[in-house]
């Protein structure tokens, strides 16, 4: 028999993180740090939202760019937190989690060959969907003497001219950084003036606790040129309702659409309602209410990276050389 197997698929590895979280959930006594999963339900008049559509017989396809009311509402979600401006008809796709728009806005934007800059550490996904495009993904280690921000020398460093999209994974999992809005105008500087394009998975923006969450799409000449990845997993507590969107330049969002018409066809239903009541009625009172671990990492000889706790991960390490 031929081999039934494609290569490209099966010299990518499974995912450590999620290999460690199935041995994990055996065990009884273990506390999971691993997954980034809100330790609080869903609200209830959300989850009774989405149990209404069902006793309504919303049951179903949607849009394929998703319902329109949830589209809105996140239009007025990020012109409210973010003083951005998105046209709910052609600048949004909601999608099945931020990890379906980060797949699909690779394979909308990349061609053969052109490279993606992966800043890292950061979330597992990035890579294998630049390879599954067909990119080339190029890796930026991030250092902890710049307490693991992208740095515009680094940025720089890394540019070649075949580099077509950076990545930029903040508030960041797994170290818990963030740019602030001079790094920002550092690396929105470098990108117009190296026409690249930036995927900018923002999926931890609520979970900011010092300072306002900023997008790089905030900064002037930036929003044409940058794809903002979010959803409701991390700050509603949505992880298994699978919703998350993609906001950015019409043509772009277009081809991202074609692939997302012909691979999943629309995101679940009954979760899109569930999130329009979210974005309509409580958007800050279950921010405030995600929890925060404290551990005494430091007490047992580990070195906590933002131990100021300024977004939702904190990263203990401990050198065991
Ligand atoms: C940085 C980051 N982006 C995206 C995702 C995907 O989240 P979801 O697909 O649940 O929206 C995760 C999930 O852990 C994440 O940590």
């Amino acid at each position: 028999m031929r081999n039934p197997l494609a290569d490209r698929v099966v010299d990518i590895p499974f995912s450590g993180i999620r290999k460690f979280f199935d041995i994990v959930s055996e065990m009884p006594d273990a506390i999971s740090l691993g997954v980034g999963e809100p330790d609080f339900d869903t609200p209830w008049h959300v989850r009774d939202e989405g149990i209404y559509s069902l006793e309504k017989g919303r049951t179903f396809y949607t849009s394929n760019s998703g319902l329109k009311e949830l589209r809105q509402e996140i239009t007025n979600y990020l012109k409210r937190r973010q003083n951005l401006e998105y046209d709910a008809m052609k600048e949004v796709l909601i999608t099945v989690g931020g990890s379906e728009a980060i797949d699909i806005g690779m394979r909308g934007m990349l061609n053969p060959g052109e490279e993606v800059l992966i800043p890292q550490p950061s979330y597992v996904s990035y890579e294998p969907c630049v390879l599954l495009a067909g990119g080339v993904p190029v890796i930026i280690d991030l250092k902890e003497e710049n307490e693991f921000r992208l740095t515009a020398q680094e940025l720089l460093d890394a540019i070649t001219e075949k580099t077509k999209i950076l990545v930029l994974p903040f508030p960041n999992n797994p170290t818990g950084a963030i740019l602030e809005e001079k790094d920002l105008q550092e690396i929105a500087k470098i990108c117009i003036e190296k026409d690249i394009f930036v995927m900018s998975d923002e999926i931890y923006s609520e979970l900011t606790y010092k300072e306002k969450h900023i997008s790089i799409a905030q900064m002037p000449g930036m929003q044409e040129r940058t794809i903002l990845i979010n959803g409701f997993s991390k700050a509603y507590a949505m992880t298994g309702w699978r919703l998350g969107y993609a906001c950015g330049p019409a043509d772009i969002i277009e081809q991202m659409l074609k692939v997302h018409q012909y691979a999943i066809m629309c995101a679940p239903t009954t979760s899109q309602y569930a999130a329009t009541e979210m974005c309509r009625r409580c958007v800050r009172r279950t921010i405030s209410a995600a929890a925060i671990w404290y551990m005494p990492f430091g007490r047992w000889g580990w070195h906590v990276l933002n131990p100021s706790v300024r977004s939702t991960y904190s990263l203990p390490f401990r050198n065991l050389a």
